[in-house]
């Protein structure tokens, strides 16, 4: 969406603020030996507080208030009773929410406790390219390119990229144009950044997968060659003077 009027930016503003403050207290109630189903019904209750539906919900009909994915799997994780959270657990909550007509949209991969398993490296990598690759948003930039340098950036540090995920335009709705903000260059998109437009920005790092795969549930994205994948989110504006991150609240820098 273009920002049009203070209504516009105040609305997006609140959106903003009520999905990066339940982002921020989900994250913070994971608890080893919790389900996902429990984590979903906790960031249900953060919304509500704030009078925000969840998007997917509404939007997709989602089973589930938020985006709940564990282990292997990159995106769109159902929240589940059966999904208990284990001690090293590598899990990413996306919490994605209307208000009075507006949409925004974060996310977060963390390690469960101890990490077990050396997920940190991962992590810490989609956290740092995205915050690089924020600072490289103008007016004017290129999509593509932008694109380019986070796959370079993941490639520098020994990662890949997801290549059919990516972020977007949002406003009015969940997704709106441009509509494929990727991690990766594609020589078709001219298109360029917005002055006052507000977007999604997210990174998905893997370790070995490529591709996303929608499994037989129709929603979990598994990747095409295993391993593990990280995504961090923020909406933002994109001011002619610089970026404003609209979900710095959920603590995710
Ligand atoms: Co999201
Ligand atoms: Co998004």
């Amino acid at each position: 969406m273009i920002l049009q009027s203070q209504a516009d930016l105040d609305g997006m503003k609140a959106a903003s603020k009520a999905v990066a403050e339940a982002l921020s207290r989900t994250i913070a109630y994971a608890q080893v030996g919790m389900n996902t189903l429990d984590l979903d019904f906790f960031a249900k209750g953060c919304l509500e507080e704030y009078g925000a539906k969840s998007a997917p919900k509404v939007m997709y009909k989602f089973p589930g208030y938020t985006c709940i994915s564990v282990g292997h799997e990159i995106a769109h994780g159902i929240p589940s009773e059966k999904r208990i959270l284990k001690e090293g657990d590598l899990i990413n909550v996306d919490i994605s929410a209307e208000l009075n007509g507006y949409f925004a949209d974060n996310g977060c991969s963390f390690v469960l406790g101890e990490d077990l398993h050396g997920h940190s490296k991962l992590v810490e990598a989609s956290r740092d390219i995205l915050r690089l690759a924020i600072a490289k948003i103008k007016p004017g930039v290129k999509i593509a390119e932008f694109g380019r340098f986070i796959e370079t950036e993941a490639k520098k540090r020994g990662f890949k990229v997801i290549t059919n995920l990516a972020g977007h335009g949002i406003g009015r709705k969940l997704h709106e144009s441009p509509d494929e903000i990727l991690n990766c260059f594609n020589r078709f998109n001219f298109q360029r950044f917005k002055v006052d437009s507000t977007v999604a920005i997210e990174t998905f790092i893997s370790t070995h997968s490529t591709v996303a795969e929608t499994q037989e549930d129709g929603w979990t994205l598994l990747g095409n060659r295993g391993g593990f994948t990280a995504q961090h989110e923020h909406t933002l504006i994109i001011r002619e003077d610089g970026i404003e991150i609209l979900t710095l609240g959920n603590g995710v820098w």
